[in-house]
């Protein structure tokens, strides 16, 4: 049987939904009402992969500007900033403030706290939010906001996976960007729409951990291919 602590609760905004952190044995896990899991210390391959994949393309890593929507567990903004030189910049934007908090206190040496890095910048506040108000400045966007463009969080966020939502992505790219997308799994309307929205589309298929558990899909997005 297994054997946890609570250890936070917080509300998710425009939500009657509540995330809950808790403590196992050797890991930690953030789960949504209702008892879906969301995440797991034990797991993190596809989240690793949705900042390395785009990361290792950039053409300049050195001064690199970068967008990650969803902290989480930081694991894609400790993959980002292992990627990236030390003139880079790293904002991750966090809807709950409680998230942060939990990546400040137990969460943080799981991922190697690339809260305290100083190349990181935190925004509170929705990512779909500062998309909009942002024009031609990240080299790469990384949205894990919720499970994919079939959300569990929140609903507001299919919008982000809409044709409005990438094309305000696109906006805030930079001419040479790179969108990626983090989904529990496939979705074929999606990957089209990106490709309607003039993107050149790469869809990868990566494990929760190592060569086992889950299998997910990143799509990485770029105009120039
Ligand atoms: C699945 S987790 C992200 C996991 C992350 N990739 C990692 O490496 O741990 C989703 C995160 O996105 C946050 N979130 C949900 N909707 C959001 C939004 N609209 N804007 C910013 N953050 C959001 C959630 O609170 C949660 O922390």
């Amino acid at each position: 049987m297994r054997h946890w602590t609570q250890l936070g609760e917080a509300p998710i905004p425009d939500t009657d939904q509540r995330l809950f952190l808790y403590q196992g044995k050797d890991d930690f896990f953030i789960k949504i009402s209702g008892g879906h899991e969301l995440m797991s210390t034990r797991k993190h391959g596809s989240e690793d992969a949705l900042g390395s994949l785009p990361c290792k393309r950039l053409k300049q890593p050195e001064t690199a500007r970068v967008l990650i929507g969803g902290l989480g567990m930081g694991f894609t903004l400790a993959a980002v900033l292992g990627e990236v030189g030390s003139k880079a910049e790293v904002t991750v934007a966090e809807l709950i403030p409680e998230v942060v908090d939990w990546n400040r206190g137990p969460l943080g040496e799981c991922s190697g706290k690339p809260l305290n890095d100083p190349r990181t910048r935190v925004h509170l506040g929705d990512v779909a939010k500062l998309l909009r108000q942002s024009r031609n400045c990240f080299d790469v966007i990384a949205l894990d906001v919720d499970n994919g463009p079939e959300g569990l969080t929140k609903n507001t966020n299919d919008w982000l996976y809409s044709t409005a939502g990438i094309i305000a992505a696109q906006e805030a790219l930079s001419s040479i960007g790179i969108l990626a997308y983090w989904s529990a799994g496939p979705d074929q309307a999606f990957h089209d729409r990106l490709r309607r929205c003039g993107f050149m589309v790469e869809e990868t298929v990566v494990y929760a951990h190592g060569k086992k558990g889950a299998r997910h899909i990143i799509w990485l997005a770029s105009i120039d291919g």
